[in-house]
């Protein structure tokens, strides 16, 4: 009994361990090295961001999340603003720069001519397909691994395959080539099965044949797709590996771009209704992946929320609110409309409902904010902190020039502006007093 329940243990060690062991031999090479001539950007397409998250960081953190420590990246003319962008996040990663680019056979060529050490199995994975996730990377690799290819590729079958690339069968269902969409003939259009730019190879097989890709005279470039048919005339074998399209779809303009982000975005929502999020309307929340928010709060239409923001339970936030990155906000909150809060810290019970930027602050439970409350955080210089104490009740339209600190169940009359630190328990106002004229209208008209 008991030596079989040992037994069990050291098996599902065993398993884990070969498990890390795959991963531990795959090396991740992202391509992101292309101009991306048809965003039309200024900026690396590989930067622009997917439901609020550059699309580089959606391959990286896939990678990472499926267990693959080992990254080569890839860039083009765009690798300083890539460096500057991934390297704090992302400290392992190998960089690699092609220039220029001529294909992404060409791109793969760069990383073995930089004598970069690589492991035995070799991800290859295009920058500009953000939607694939860790678990399906896992799959691929195991099944490469499980049946000894010398390559897989993640392929879907698409309604519309325009732009991609191609799978061509041979009689055993391996792999025998793959045609680009500018070099297909009617016959080849018409196929459904498409190249999902990701796939894995033996570093030995891809070092061999990489040397082999010709020149594309269509389009003058070298086609990492050619090495299927360099390979399968080989009789080495390359499986597809069937995903939902959703996974694999690419990123080549801003219609794309829009269209993934939805997908995305949907997904978002979908996780956080289930865990209890009521969302209003899937189609105007816009809710970065690492928000944490709390059961039973309600998101309203038009809100805005994003970085790494966390909201506790019973909050309502919204309609039209828009709370920036560092944000903490506590149970029972209410953010209303026209609400803009960036890096603060809001308590619980709290209300800010009506037009109002709260900046750099920290406000204590209990307190409301009067409708048009503005935190002046900017100096000009440098950002400065507004601290509100507990119970705090602030009129409507009170401008805080920080730095300021409000204590404890204070009063600040409406229409102030708060240049002092007020104490705990005081009332304070800072506005010029009424004057009234009585008959003002009577003596005007006489004259
Ligand atoms: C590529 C595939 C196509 C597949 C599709 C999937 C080729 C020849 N074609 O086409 O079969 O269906 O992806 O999305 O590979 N890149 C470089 N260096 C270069 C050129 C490109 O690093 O010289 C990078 C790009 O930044 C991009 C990726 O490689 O991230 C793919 O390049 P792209 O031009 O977008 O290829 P597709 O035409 O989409
Ligand atoms: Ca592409």
């Amino acid at each position: 009994m008991l030596r079989s329940a040992k037994n069990t243990q050291e098996n599902k060690y065993r398993f884990y361990r070969s498990k890390n062991t795959i991963m531990t031999d795959i090396t991740a090479v992202i391509l992101a090295a292309g101009k991306g001539t048809r965003m039309e950007s200024d900026q690396p397409k590989v930067l622009h961001e997917v439901a609020g998250k550059a699309m580089i960081r959606h391959v990286l953190d896939t990678c990472k999340a499926a267990g693959i420590k080992d990254i080569v990246l890839v860039a083009g003319d765009n690798h300083r603003r890539l460096k500057d962008f991934t390297s704090p996040v992302y400290n392992h990663i190998k960089y690699v720069i092609q220039k220029p680019q001529l294909g992404t056979a060409h791109a793969i060529l760069k990383v073995f001519q930089s004598k970069k050490p690589l492991k035995s199995g070799i991800l290859i994975i295009n920058g500009d397909v953000p939607s694939v996730e860790p678990g399906t990377l896992r799959n691929l690799i195991n099944r490469f691994t499980k049946k000894r290819l010398n390559g897989i590729i993640c392929s879907a079958k698409i309604k519309n395959p325009f732009g991609y690339g191609r799978i061509i069968k041979n009689t055993q269902g391996y792999i025998s080539r793959i045609v680009e969409e500018k070099d297909a003939g009617p016959s080849e259009k018409a196929i459904k099965e498409i190249n999902g730019g990701i796939y894995v190879f033996k570093k030995q097989d891809l070092k061999d044949y990489i040397v082999k890709i010709r020149k594309n005279e269509a389009k003058q470039e070298y086609y990492l797709t050619d090495i299927a048919g360099l390979m399968s005339a080989d009789n080495k074998k390359i499986e597809s590996f069937n995903i939902i399209p959703e996974e694999i779809q690419g990123i080549n303009d801003r219609i794309q771009l829009m269209e993934i982000s939805k997908v995305k975005r949907r997904k978002i929502l979908e996780k956080l209704a289930r865990s209890g999020v009521t969302i209003e309307d899937f189609d105007t929340a816009f809710i970065d992946e690492n928000v944490k928010i709390g059961k039973d709060t309600v998101i309203r239409p038009f809100t805005v929320i994003k970085g790494r923001t966390i909201i506790g339970k019973k909050c309502s936030i919204g309609p039209f609110s828009h709370i920036r990155p560092e944000t903490v906000i506590g149970d029972s909150t209410n953010i209303g409309n026209y609400v803009e809060v960036k890096k603060s810290k809001i308590g619980n019970h709290v209300h800010v409902a009506h037009l109002s930027y709260i900046g750099d602050t920290e406000i204590g439970d209990g307190t409301n904010i009067g409708a048009g409350t503005i935190t002046a955080n900017y100096d000009g210089v440098k950002k400065n902190k507004t601290k509100i104490g507990k119970n705090v009740s602030v009129g409507s339209d009170v401008v805080f020039r920080a730095p300021v600190t409000i204590g404890d169940n204070a009063v600040i009359g409406a229409g102030s502006i708060i240049t002092d630190s007020v104490p705990a328990g005081s009332l304070a106002i800072a506005r010029a007093r009424q004057v009234t004229k009585k008959d003002w209208m009577k003596r005007r008209n006489k004259k």
